[in-house]
Protein backbone atom coordinates (compact mmCIF):
# COMPACT_ATOMS: atom_id res chain seq x y z
CA UNK A 1 0.00 0.00 0.00
CA UNK A 2 0.86 3.84 -0.31
CA UNK A 3 0.49 6.11 2.23
CA UNK A 4 0.32 9.65 1.66
CA UNK A 5 0.41 12.37 4.73
CA UNK A 6 -0.58 15.51 4.25
CA UNK A 7 -0.31 18.25 7.22
CA UNK A 8 -4.29 18.41 7.59
CA UNK A 9 -7.57 16.81 6.84
CA UNK A 10 -8.03 19.52 4.15
CA UNK A 11 -4.86 19.60 2.02
CA UNK A 12 -5.69 15.78 2.87
CA UNK A 13 -9.09 15.97 1.70
CA UNK A 14 -8.16 18.04 -1.80
CA UNK A 15 -5.40 15.72 -2.35
CA UNK A 16 -7.83 12.57 -2.75
CA UNK A 17 -10.52 15.20 -5.09
CA UNK A 18 -7.77 15.86 -7.37
CA UNK A 19 -6.97 12.21 -7.60
CA UNK A 20 -10.10 11.13 -7.92
CA UNK A 21 -10.41 13.90 -10.95
CA UNK A 22 -7.19 13.06 -12.53
CA UNK A 23 -8.60 8.99 -12.54
CA UNK A 24 -12.00 10.35 -13.94
CA UNK A 25 -9.88 12.10 -16.50
CA UNK A 26 -7.66 9.60 -17.56
CA UNK A 27 -10.63 6.70 -17.89
CA UNK A 28 -12.38 9.92 -20.38
CA UNK A 29 -9.45 10.13 -22.37
CA UNK A 30 -8.99 6.22 -23.00
CA UNK A 31 -12.49 5.00 -23.27
CA UNK A 32 -16.65 5.92 -23.56
CA UNK A 33 -17.15 3.75 -20.52
CA UNK A 34 -18.30 5.32 -17.43
CA UNK A 35 -16.01 5.56 -14.77
CA UNK A 36 -17.72 3.89 -11.76
CA UNK A 37 -16.72 5.36 -8.14
CA UNK A 38 -17.41 4.37 -4.38
CA UNK A 39 -18.24 6.67 -2.12
CA UNK A 40 -18.31 6.98 1.71
CA UNK A 41 -20.40 9.38 3.99
CA UNK A 42 -19.43 10.28 6.96
CA UNK A 43 -16.95 13.75 8.16
CA UNK A 44 -14.15 12.77 6.41
CA UNK A 45 -15.18 13.14 2.88
CA UNK A 46 -16.25 16.59 3.82
CA UNK A 47 -13.42 18.13 2.28
CA UNK A 48 -12.89 15.99 -1.05
CA UNK A 49 -16.77 16.35 -1.72
CA UNK A 50 -15.96 20.33 -1.45
CA UNK A 51 -13.09 20.08 -3.35
CA UNK A 52 -15.20 18.18 -6.19
CA UNK A 53 -17.90 20.11 -6.50
CA UNK A 54 -15.78 23.06 -6.82
CA UNK A 55 -14.14 21.85 -9.91
CA UNK A 56 -17.29 20.81 -11.41
CA UNK A 57 -18.41 24.23 -10.91
CA UNK A 58 -15.39 25.82 -12.44
CA UNK A 59 -16.05 24.01 -15.48
CA UNK A 60 -12.39 21.52 -14.78
CA UNK A 61 -14.18 18.38 -14.23
CA UNK A 62 -17.32 16.10 -14.69
CA UNK A 63 -19.26 13.70 -13.51
CA UNK A 64 -21.74 12.76 -16.56
CA UNK A 65 -20.13 9.60 -17.58
CA UNK A 66 -19.10 9.00 -13.90
CA UNK A 67 -21.47 6.05 -12.08
CA UNK A 68 -21.07 5.86 -7.92
CA UNK A 69 -22.02 3.30 -5.43
CA UNK A 70 -22.43 4.15 -2.15
CA UNK A 71 -21.28 2.11 0.53
CA UNK A 72 -23.67 2.04 3.12
CA UNK A 73 -27.32 3.25 4.44
CA UNK A 74 -29.03 2.78 7.94
CA UNK A 75 -31.90 0.31 7.76
CA UNK A 76 -35.68 1.78 8.48
CA UNK A 77 -34.35 5.64 8.55
CA UNK A 78 -36.76 7.67 6.20
CA UNK A 79 -35.09 8.69 2.88
CA UNK A 80 -35.85 12.06 3.50
CA UNK A 81 -33.92 11.98 7.05
CA UNK A 82 -31.54 14.60 7.41
CA UNK A 83 -29.39 11.77 8.67
CA UNK A 84 -29.87 9.26 5.85
CA UNK A 85 -26.79 8.76 3.71
CA UNK A 86 -29.01 9.82 0.80
CA UNK A 87 -29.72 13.17 2.59
CA UNK A 88 -25.85 13.41 3.01
CA UNK A 89 -24.95 12.48 -0.41
CA UNK A 90 -27.68 14.27 -2.39
CA UNK A 91 -26.62 17.77 0.45
CA UNK A 92 -22.86 17.21 0.29
CA UNK A 93 -22.61 16.27 -3.44
CA UNK A 94 -25.24 15.01 -5.93
CA UNK A 95 -26.77 18.32 -5.69
CA UNK A 96 -23.90 20.35 -6.87
CA UNK A 97 -22.22 17.96 -9.34
CA UNK A 98 -23.69 16.90 -12.98
CA UNK A 99 -23.59 13.29 -12.32
CA UNK A 100 -27.02 12.24 -13.78
CA UNK A 101 -29.48 10.80 -11.35
CA UNK A 102 -30.03 7.12 -12.73
CA UNK A 103 -25.98 7.33 -12.29
CA UNK A 104 -26.20 7.12 -8.45
CA UNK A 105 -26.55 4.56 -6.29
CA UNK A 106 -27.40 4.07 -2.69
CA UNK A 107 -28.87 1.11 -1.17
CA UNK A 108 -32.32 1.02 0.26
CA UNK A 109 -32.27 0.63 3.48
CA UNK A 110 -36.12 0.49 3.55
CA UNK A 111 -36.27 -2.62 0.85
CA UNK A 112 -39.22 -5.12 1.57
CA UNK A 113 -36.73 -7.38 1.10
CA UNK A 114 -33.26 -6.36 2.25
CA UNK A 115 -30.80 -9.08 1.30
CA UNK A 116 -33.01 -9.09 -2.30
CA UNK A 117 -31.84 -5.39 -2.12
CA UNK A 118 -27.96 -6.32 -1.59
CA UNK A 119 -28.01 -9.14 -3.78
CA UNK A 120 -29.17 -6.85 -6.66
CA UNK A 121 -26.40 -3.74 -5.40
CA UNK A 122 -23.77 -6.44 -5.69
CA UNK A 123 -25.12 -6.95 -9.76
CA UNK A 124 -25.30 -3.30 -10.52
CA UNK A 125 -22.05 -3.07 -9.49
CA UNK A 126 -20.88 -5.60 -12.01
CA UNK A 127 -23.20 -4.31 -14.42
CA UNK A 128 -21.17 -1.33 -14.07
CA UNK A 129 -18.28 -3.06 -14.85
CA UNK A 130 -16.57 -3.01 -11.27
CA UNK A 131 -15.40 -0.40 -9.36
CA UNK A 132 -13.06 1.75 -10.70
CA UNK A 133 -11.80 3.49 -7.53
CA UNK A 134 -13.60 3.02 -4.29
CA UNK A 135 -12.98 5.53 -1.73
CA UNK A 136 -13.63 5.15 1.70
CA UNK A 137 -13.22 6.73 5.71
CA UNK A 138 -12.24 4.20 8.56
CA UNK A 139 -14.13 4.23 11.85
CA UNK A 140 -12.02 4.84 14.85
CA UNK A 141 -12.68 0.54 15.68
CA UNK A 142 -11.23 0.69 12.12
CA UNK A 143 -14.28 -0.22 9.99
CA UNK A 144 -14.11 0.15 6.50
CA UNK A 145 -17.97 0.70 5.58
CA UNK A 146 -19.64 -0.36 8.17
CA UNK A 147 -18.06 -3.94 8.38
CA UNK A 148 -17.47 -3.90 12.35
CA UNK A 149 -14.81 -5.75 14.17
CA UNK A 150 -15.32 -9.77 13.31
CA UNK A 151 -16.95 -9.00 9.96
CA UNK A 152 -15.27 -11.75 7.28
CA UNK A 153 -12.87 -10.35 4.97
CA UNK A 154 -14.60 -11.75 2.52
CA UNK A 155 -18.01 -10.62 2.89
CA UNK A 156 -20.03 -8.75 0.47
CA UNK A 157 -23.05 -6.73 0.86
CA UNK A 158 -25.52 -7.74 3.42
CA UNK A 159 -27.17 -6.66 6.10
CA UNK A 160 -25.06 -5.65 9.41
CA UNK A 161 -25.63 -4.77 13.28
CA UNK A 162 -23.85 -1.70 14.24
CA UNK A 163 -21.71 -1.93 17.72
CA UNK A 164 -22.62 0.21 20.46
CA UNK A 165 -19.08 1.99 19.90
CA UNK A 166 -20.35 2.99 16.65
CA UNK A 167 -23.75 4.13 17.71
CA UNK A 168 -22.01 6.12 19.91
CA UNK A 169 -19.18 8.05 17.72
CA UNK A 170 -22.34 8.84 15.48
CA UNK A 171 -24.86 9.68 18.14
CA UNK A 172 -23.06 13.53 17.37
CA UNK A 173 -25.48 13.57 14.38
CA UNK A 174 -28.96 11.83 16.37
CA UNK A 175 -28.84 14.38 19.00
CA UNK A 176 -26.35 12.59 21.59
CA UNK A 177 -28.51 9.57 22.12
CA UNK A 178 -27.00 6.26 20.84
CA UNK A 179 -30.24 4.80 20.92
CA UNK A 180 -31.18 7.28 18.31
CA UNK A 181 -28.61 5.67 16.07
CA UNK A 182 -30.07 3.13 14.08
CA UNK A 183 -29.06 -0.50 15.31
CA UNK A 184 -29.17 -1.78 11.54
CA UNK A 185 -27.25 -1.22 8.08
CA UNK A 186 -26.72 -2.16 5.16
CA UNK A 187 -23.06 -1.98 3.91
CA UNK A 188 -21.27 -3.46 0.74
CA UNK A 189 -18.87 -5.72 2.06
CA UNK A 190 -14.70 -5.87 2.78
CA UNK A 191 -14.64 -8.29 -0.22
CA UNK A 192 -16.71 -5.51 -2.53
CA UNK A 193 -14.73 -2.93 -1.56
CA UNK A 194 -11.30 -4.68 -2.21
CA UNK A 195 -12.58 -6.30 -5.48
CA UNK A 196 -12.41 -2.40 -6.94
CA UNK A 197 -9.87 -1.41 -9.44
CA UNK A 198 -8.13 0.65 -6.70
CA UNK A 199 -9.38 1.67 -2.96
CA UNK A 200 -8.30 4.75 -1.65
CA UNK A 201 -8.92 4.99 2.31
CA UNK A 202 -8.66 8.11 3.89
CA UNK A 203 -8.27 8.93 7.71
CA UNK A 204 -7.69 12.63 9.65
CA UNK A 205 -7.21 13.32 13.25
CA UNK A 206 -5.70 11.34 16.13
CA UNK A 207 -8.99 10.05 16.85
CA UNK A 208 -8.29 7.86 13.44
CA UNK A 209 -4.36 6.99 15.00
CA UNK A 210 -4.79 3.54 16.92
CA UNK A 211 -7.30 1.80 13.84
CA UNK A 212 -4.76 3.30 11.09
CA UNK A 213 -1.75 2.54 12.74
CA UNK A 214 -2.76 -1.33 13.48
CA UNK A 215 -4.38 -1.24 9.63
CA UNK A 216 -1.23 -0.19 8.28
CA UNK A 217 1.54 -2.31 10.60
CA UNK A 218 -1.05 -4.62 12.79
CA UNK A 219 -1.67 -8.28 11.19
CA UNK A 220 -4.21 -9.32 8.43
CA UNK A 221 -7.07 -9.35 10.58
CA UNK A 222 -11.34 -9.30 11.13
CA UNK A 223 -10.69 -7.30 14.30
CA UNK A 224 -9.65 -4.46 12.05
CA UNK A 225 -11.64 -5.19 8.85
CA UNK A 226 -9.88 -1.94 6.88
CA UNK A 227 -6.86 -4.07 7.15
CA UNK A 228 -7.54 -6.31 4.43
CA UNK A 229 -6.46 -3.45 2.00
CA UNK A 230 -3.16 -4.90 3.07
CA UNK A 231 -3.50 -7.44 0.31
CA UNK A 232 -5.05 -4.95 -2.35
CA UNK A 233 -2.89 -4.48 -5.42
CA UNK A 234 -3.44 -0.62 -5.46
CA UNK A 235 -4.11 0.54 -1.77
CA UNK A 236 -3.86 3.66 -1.06
CA UNK A 237 -4.06 5.71 2.57
CA UNK A 238 -5.10 9.39 2.06
CA UNK A 239 -4.05 10.55 5.73
CA UNK A 240 -3.28 13.80 7.91
CA UNK A 241 -0.38 14.29 10.51
CA UNK A 242 -2.28 13.31 13.23
CA UNK A 243 -4.09 10.07 11.93
CA UNK A 244 -0.54 8.37 11.34
CA UNK A 245 0.72 9.23 14.61
CA UNK A 246 1.49 5.92 16.07
CA UNK A 247 3.04 4.17 13.27
CA UNK A 248 6.59 3.44 13.78
CA UNK A 249 9.14 6.15 13.12
CA UNK A 250 10.42 4.36 10.77
CA UNK A 251 7.37 3.11 8.46
CA UNK A 252 6.69 7.50 8.74
CA UNK A 253 9.93 7.83 7.38
CA UNK A 254 9.40 5.32 4.56
CA UNK A 255 6.06 6.56 3.24
CA UNK A 256 7.21 9.82 2.85
CA UNK A 257 10.81 8.77 0.98
CA UNK A 258 8.49 6.70 -0.98
CA UNK A 259 6.25 9.65 -2.02
CA UNK A 260 9.11 11.52 -2.59
CA UNK A 261 10.49 9.25 -4.50
CA UNK A 262 7.60 9.19 -6.80
CA UNK A 263 7.01 12.83 -7.18
CA UNK A 264 10.82 13.07 -8.01
CA UNK A 265 11.11 15.28 -4.78
P1 LIG B 1 -16.26 9.75 9.98
O1 LIG B 1 -16.73 8.26 9.94
O2 LIG B 1 -15.80 10.09 8.62
O3 LIG B 1 -17.45 10.56 10.39
O4 LIG B 1 -15.15 9.82 10.98
C1 LIG B 1 -15.98 7.33 9.22
C2 LIG B 1 -16.50 5.93 9.43
O5 LIG B 1 -17.15 5.68 10.46
O6 LIG B 1 -16.27 5.09 8.57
Amino acid sequence: MKVIIRNNAKDGGIWAARYIAAKIKEKAARTDEPFVLGLPTGSTPLNTYAELVRMVKAGELSFRNVISFNMDEYVGLPVEHPESYHSFMFTNLFNHIDEPLENIHILNGNAPDLAAECAAYEEAIVKAGGIDLFMGGIGEDGHIAFNEPFSPLDSRTRVVTLTQDTREVNSRFFGGDPEAVPSQALSVGVATVMASKEVMILAFGSKKARALASAIEGPLSHYNTVSALQNHPAGIIVCDESAIGEVKVNSYRYFKAVEAAEMGL
